[in-house]
């Protein structure tokens, strides 16, 4: 019996032991040795962090349930690198708007240090001076909405290109696979926007550009533990990012040469590309920082990043849509001129489309009326 009540003693005396220490752990990981007051998140272990917890799914989706326990902000320890999950719009608002100088700056791992030159471009540049002139550049030059405009035709032709693949596969009842036919569109459009298409090497500069993504977006252990030697050493990602860099900046500088040889002689072709704006800009020489070419080279990289998000968006709203053809409906009728945008009350398209126009979307529009006029 006595032998018993010590056993006991014993456990009780262990589990108050291991509740304490998991309080302290716990209140340690809240308030740490600066005294901040950081937000709530998942247990860690020694060196890995919180990256138990997202061991066998994607990191979005493992993102997305921790969050769902712990709030929408929510610090992780990834490795040695802590992060903050943002994700609801009144936080995203908070961090993208009301602090958004604060946040402005983003963290430059190894991996995107090697890619970006140093974090030269737009996307990785530190918030400053040099930051500002090249937001300016982009917005006033680059997506002003007259050189938006301006890319209406190719915008157009490599739509035609891939509703022309779909009617193709449509007519022989084979399936198309959609995430492989936006990727190309979006990437396609973007590449002519940006280079123009007389491009040499442009499939190795896209299949570089596609691996530099990869690793920029990727949990490789280089980034994890930024400070280790060893894990660099080991880690294959910062040497393959600096072969990227080499390789796209190689292929940049024959199309630079190119677009270069082309202004001398005057034959800019009808339209004018991205690149052919940044070499003005810098030919003018009348900004505060001179623009170097190395940056420029950056800067048009940077505009690669857009595929990422506007090709899955596209195939987001596309499911959407077959998943719920009321919505499909409403948005047919809106895109043929049937109806105009609720949210613009203008037609899908801005022309000046109208009943029985030549101009019309097309036949069934005009069939189906296309009754009012678009009002841009
Ligand atoms: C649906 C499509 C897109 C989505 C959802 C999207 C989303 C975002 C988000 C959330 C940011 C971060 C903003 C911030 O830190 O304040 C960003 C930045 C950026 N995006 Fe996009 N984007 C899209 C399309 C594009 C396109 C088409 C381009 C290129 C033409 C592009 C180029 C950039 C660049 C250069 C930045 C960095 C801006 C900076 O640091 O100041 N994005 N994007």
């Amino acid at each position: 019996m006595e032998d018993h009540q010590h056993c006991l003693y014993l456990v009780l005396a262990l589990v108050s032991l291991l509740v304490i220490l998991l309080a302290k752990r716990r209140r340690s990981a809240a308030a740490p040795e600066h005294g901040l007051r950081l937000p709530p998140g998942p247990w860690q272990l020694p060196i890995i962090g919180s990256l138990h917890h997202m061991i066998g799914k994607l990191p979005h989706h493992a993102m997305r349930d921790l969050a769902r326990r712990h709030g929408p902000l929510m610090l992780l320890q990834l490795g040695e690198v802590p992060t903050l999950v943002v994700s609801s719009r009144e936080a995203a608002r908070e961090v993208m708007r009301t602090h958004d100088a604060v946040f402005a700056t983003r963290p430059m791992s190894p991996t995107m240090r090697a890619l970006t030159d140093g974090g030269r471009g737009i996307i990785m540049a530190p918030y400053g001076a040099h930051w500002r002139q090249l937001r300016r550049i982009t917005i006033t030059k680059l997506l002003s909405a007259r050189r938006v405009n301006s890319f209406r035709a190719v915008r157009e032709e490599e739509a035609a290109v891939m509703l022309r693949v779909c009617a193709a596969a449509a007519a022989e009842s084979r399936a198309v696979n959609m995430r492989e036919r936006l990727s190309e569109l979006i990437t396609d459009t973007t590449m002519r926007a940006a280079m123009g298409d007389r491009i040499k090497d442009r499939e190795v500069l896209l299949r570089a550009l596609d691996e530099a993504i990869v690793l920029a977006a990727g949990f490789n252990p280089a980034d994890l533990w930024p400070s280790s030697r060893i894990v660099r050493w080991l880690s294959s990602a910062v040497r393959r990012s600096e072969e990227i860099r080499q390789t796209s900046f190689g292929i940049l500088d024959e199309i630079i040469k190119d677009h270069l040889e082309r202004m001398e002689r005057g034959d800019g072709g009808e339209v004018e590309d991205l690149l052919d704006v940044l070499l003005k800009v810098q030919k003018d020489g009348e900004l505060p920082i001179p623009l170097d070419t190395d940056v420029i080279k950056v800067a048009i990289t940077d505009i690669f990043a857009g595929s990422e998000t506007t090709a899955p968006t596209l195939e987001w709203a596309m499911a959407e849509l077959v998943q719920n053809p009321k919505v499909m409906e409403r948005a047919t009728a809106e895109v043929r001129c049937d109806v105009p945008s609720p949210r613009t009350g203008r037609c899908g398209r801005r022309s000046s489309w109208r009943r029985g126009s030549s101009t019309c979307p097309s036949s069934s529009a005009r069939r189906s009326g296309c009754t009012r006029r678009c009002r841009s």
